[in-house]
């Protein structure tokens, strides 16, 4: 069979039609297969290759509709001529309904014919050429999704590493800022465990007041890092056990700006050095260094002024131990309003938030 030829499978019971028929295509340049029908027809076309059918409806062994719908359900892209002896048009109609591209009444005229034949491979080609088109715009699909799903799984990957980047500068700054602190702890003998202790407590309360992660992250550093301006005052002061005198005072009272200077300058501890140099100011506007008032104070530092006071009073001092719970509310609610804020106040109360420091440690 010429590959390269259109080739035509003709399906007639009479032997002298397919003749003639073969013989005009021939002539044409067609190749022609034929075929009486009968039982056999189906295995012939399964084992066939054809672009086009021309069928006889009307056969003594096979209907030519069955070959019809036959050539329908698996060559889709095969365009089938009917042939009929009938004038008939419901038939005709009733073939092209079921899927015939065209039908010729016999006796067939050669014009006719290749007419038919011509229109029928235009509308093989353009149905060929659809196919492909479907299959390439598939293909294109399934290659961007693969793209998508390929560049989606490097993102996590990447994505996945920078959060576990993260997660150890996190660690590792945290670390940082205790071993800071407990730097401090050591210059100052009232102080011990002081730092770590603010630090629960603060996450705590502001969680319980409602901040977000990137707020509690400050909270976490300015609560550990506080007095970090210690370390700009004399030890002999920051121990001393009676009173200050004016001087000492004015040293001691210099700490939370002595911080504040020491962190100001480290890119992303700006708003901990905002938060640490106000965590002296009192609610009513009486506190140091600025004599900030109310909300002008910020949260996180009215937060850490709270957990302070409760600390110094919760813990054991040379010349005392640590005071009971009730002792510690009731005074912390006398200064609520002047020095500290009372909704704060309240809400360490209310959550049990000392609580944070009986916890094992972290
Ligand atoms: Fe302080």
């Amino acid at each position: 069979m010429d590959s390269l030829k259109t080739n035509i499978f003709i399906i007639d019971d009479e032997e002298p039609i397919r003749k003639v028929l073969s013989t005009h295509l021939t002539k044409e340049g067609y190749n022609v297969i034929q075929s009486s029908g009968g039982k056999g027809i189906f295995d012939s076309l399964k084992a066939g290759t054809f672009d086009m059918v021309i069928c006889d409806i009307k056969m003594p062994d096979i209907e030519g509709t069955l070959i019809l719908e036959f050539i329908r359900d698996n060559f889709d892209t095969v365009p089938v001529i009917m042939l009929t002896g009938l004038t008939d048009v419901a038939v005709a109609v009733d073939v092209m309904r079921r899927g015939a591209f065209d039908y010729i009444m016999k006796p067939v005229k050669k014009e006719d014919l290749l007419n038919a034949i011509r229109k029928a491979m235009m509308h093989r080609g353009l149905l060929i050429r659809n196919r492909q088109l479907e299959k390439e715009n598939r293909d294109y699909q399934l290659f961007l999704e693969e793209k998508v799903h390929e560049r989606t799984k490097e993102l996590d990957t990447k994505t996945r590493a920078l959060e576990d980047a993260y997660l150890v500068v996190k660690s590792m700054n945290i670390q940082f800022a205790t071993a800071l602190a407990e730097f401090i702890e050591a210059k100052d003998r009232h102080t011990r465990g002081h730092c770590n202790r603010m630090r629960r407590l603060c996450v705590e309360l502001g969680t319980a007041a409602g901040m977000n992660d990137r707020e509690i992250e400050t909270i976490e550093y300015a609560s550990l890092l506080h007095d970090l301006g210690k370390v700009g005052v004399n030890e002999e002061i920051l121990n001393k056990e009676g009173p200050l005198t004016e001087e000492e005072s004015r040293r001691m009272k210099a700490h939370p700006e002595i911080g504040e200077k020491i962190l100001m300058g480290i890119p992303l501890m700006e708003d901990v050095a905002k938060v640490m140099v106000a965590h002296h100011e009192n609610y009513d506007g009486s506190g140091y260094p600025r004599g900030l008032r109310g909300e002008a104070i910020p949260l996180s530092a009215r937060i850490i002024a709270v957990a302070d006071i409760y600390d110094a009073m919760a813990s054991d001092r040379p010349y005392r131990k640590g005071l009971p719970l009730e002792v510690i509310s009731a005074e912390m609610r006398k200064v609520a309003g002047t020095q500290l804020d009372p909704a704060i106040v309240e809400l360490f109360i209310e959550k049990k938030i000392y609580n944070a420091t009986m916890e094992p440690q972290v």
